[in-house]
């Protein structure tokens, strides 16, 4: 029998749903620029995923030899590959330096130099002068600067009147006559009740979807719940073929050990003891861009010098580094490599395999956060009471391939844009002028009640186990034509599948059960328009390799794609043309190059 829901309606200027480092930097900003806010969370803030961030945030500060954020723009645009949006990545790498000082303005506690200064260590792709020779950019608090990070903005977000909503599970979004966005419709996990959000300007900021793949560094809420908000509402996911492996995740679990281990010295070795990534990037070594590192462990396994009884692994060699070193500015990955693989690192090499760990596609935008939907006329026509920050976002700085330290710095200088343009165009009190037509949230609801009430005969387990087996085995490191195709239908097949779902709790009330088939169908978006947008790209570019289409195609392929999802999960593909221009005449568009490190 269907639920009877009482909805409760609340009226905001903005409303920000997700409380990770882009909710937590946007939610304080807005609050303290005087917008009524409210930030809506399915888990408490400082559990979000950005507590996870180990190495550092990227900014030019140049605190232990010359640096500036000229050379930081090049290795960004490097690293995507030359996907990236050019006036974006420019805004990104110079507001990087006063948005560190901010932070640590704000109280977070940087590791320090003999002199006080904050502690740069190196990291994957950060080079000095133009692609040169390693240079010292992450910013770190030892391997726990995202726990520090998110810490230090919760606790400055309390400082304004921002009203949370913790443990609230939205739905879907609120869309008007207009096309505009509303607010969303959320539903309380403690108490069953369900909650209408509206408001002047709605803010997506609920991270990435590592979970649709089987091994991934993301934690288990990484499940790309507003994506897929977004493509149920009818608008765009651009890029999303292209997946990030980090390259030492361990072996078995995937926990993360950071590319800082290799910043501070750390190296990969194959079965015969060869540093092998040498051979691979003659300058870099083993801090060249992820996707490189990962695809030569990839190759070394191919090619059978893979470590362990099965050759399917690679060493990580931290115990030269000695204790102290170790103990200084490394402690939590020496903890985690002793817990999850039995390893002390001061004495041995920690087993490593490249490990899914970020997304560089998700909902389009431009540098001010607000969402776009191109449309013939305006490839850049934004959606009006949108915008998506953080990893659900593609703004677009990261293309093809991010670099480490670039998505802490990407939450929190999107964060605070995402928040000054707030500023600027929501008029307070906005919120609460009448709903022009739309579903007023019912799309959510029916939803929400179709799942609890689902009696078919596959577990949500069962079905998320089938898809995230197809998605790594089929939209791994490296793709072929072949794989991705049969890879798409498996995936299609399993979305089928959905229909049959059994959700055994029927309450509404802590109910795990209904909020994980909300979570899986999420996933499925996800899956979907990643591995669809990756069998149609025919070309390799950052951590899309693609062996029948080994080189990258500017001629064909410098563009966005964008994948629209119709209420059946059918996917169509159109395409944006990448910004081949700068924000401002201090630095000039930096022109496609062979990538070599
Ligand atoms: O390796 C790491 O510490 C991860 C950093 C990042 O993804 O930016």
């Amino acid at each position: 029998m269907a639920e009877q829901y009482e909805i409760i309606d609340h009226i905001h200027d903005v409303i920000v749903v997700g409380a990770g480092g882009a909710g937590l930097r946007a939610t304080l900003g807005m609050g303290a620029a005087g917008l009524k806010t409210a930030c809506i969370t399915k888990v408490f803030p400082t559990r979000s995923h950005t507590v996870a961030a180990q190495g550092g945030i990227g900014a030019a500060l140049g605190n232990m030899q010359e640096d500036n954020w000229h050379w930081h723009m090049y290795d960004t645009v490097k690293g995507s590959d030359w996907l990236g949006d050019q006036d974006a990545i420019e805004y990104m790498c110079k507001e990087a330096i006063p948005a560190v000082y901010e932070l640590e303005s704000f109280g977070v506690p940087f590791s320090r130099t003999e002199d006080g200064k904050i502690y740069q260590r190196p990291f994957g792709g950060h080079m000095r002068d133009y692609g040169k020779a390693p240079v010292e950019r992450a910013c770190a608090a030892a391997d726990r600067t995202g726990h520090a990070i998110l810490h230090t903005l919760y606790q400055q977000c309390l400082k304004h009147e921002a009203e949370f909503f913790v443990e609230y599970f939205a739905l879907d979004m609120i869309m008007d006559d207009d096309g505009a966005c509303r607010g969303v419709i959320a539903w309380n996990l403690a108490d069953g009740t369900l909650h209408r959000f509206i408001a002047d300007m709605t803010v997506m900021a609920t991270g990435g979807y590592g979970r649709s793949y089987f091994s991934c560094t993301s934690a288990h809420t990484c499940t790309g719940d507003g994506n897929a908000m977004v493509a149920r509402a009818g608008l765009p996911l651009q890029d999303m073929e292209f997946v990030q492996f980090h390259p030492t995740g361990i072996y078995g679990s995937g926990c993360l050990i950071t590319e800082g281990a290799r910043g501070e010295g750390g190296y990969l070795t194959n079965s015969e003891g060869d540093a092998f990534m040498e051979r691979y990037a003659p300058t870099a070594k083993d801090l060249a861009s992820r996707d490189v590192v990962s695809r030569s462990m990839t190759v070394e396994i191919r090619e059978g010098r893979g470590v362990g009884a099965q050759n399917d692994y690679i060493h990580l060699h931290l115990e030269h580094l000695g204790a102290d070193v170790l103990h200084q500015r490394l402690p939590g990955i020496t903890e985690t490599a002793r817990i999850f693989s039995g390893v002390d690192a001061t004495k041995e090499p920690i087993p490593v395999l490249p490990t899914v760990h970020y997304n560089m596609g998700g909902i389009p935008t431009n540098y001010h956060g607000e969402v776009i939907r191109p449309t013939v006329e305006n490839p850049d026509a934004i959606v009006p009471g949108l915008m998506a920050i953080g990893e659900c976002a593609s703004v677009s700085v990261h293309g093809a391939n991010r670099l480490g330290t670039n998505s802490l710095l990407d939450i929190v200088v999107f964060g605070r844009a995402a928040a000054l343009r707030a500023a600027e165009v929501v008029d307070s009190g906005a919120g609460a002028r009448p709903i022009k037509g739309g579903d007023r949230g019912q799309m959510g609801i029916d939803r929400l009640e179709r799942l609890r009430t689902a009696d078919g005969s596959l577990g949500t387990s069962e079905i998320r186990l089938n898809m995230q087996r197809v998605m790594q085995n089929n939209a791994a490191v490296f793709r072929t034509s072949e794989v991705l195709a049969e890879g798409c239908e498996q995936v299609k097949e399993i979305a089928g599948t959905l229909k049959d779902i059994k959700v055994t709790d029927h309450s509404l009330i802590w109910n795990s059960d209904l909020a994980e088939a909300l979570e899986l169908e999420n996933l499925m978006a996800c899956s979907l328009t990643t591995i669809i947008s990756g069998e149609a790209r025919h070309e390799s570019r950052g951590a899309h390799a693609h062996e029948d289409y080994p080189d990258r195609d500017d001629e064909n392929w410098m563009k966005h794609s964008l994948a629209h999802m119709d209420k059946d999960m059918n996917i169509t593909l159109s395409y944006r043309p990448v910004h081949t221009y700068t924000l401002s005449d201090e630095i000039d568009y930096i022109e496609p190059a062979a990538r070599v490190y």
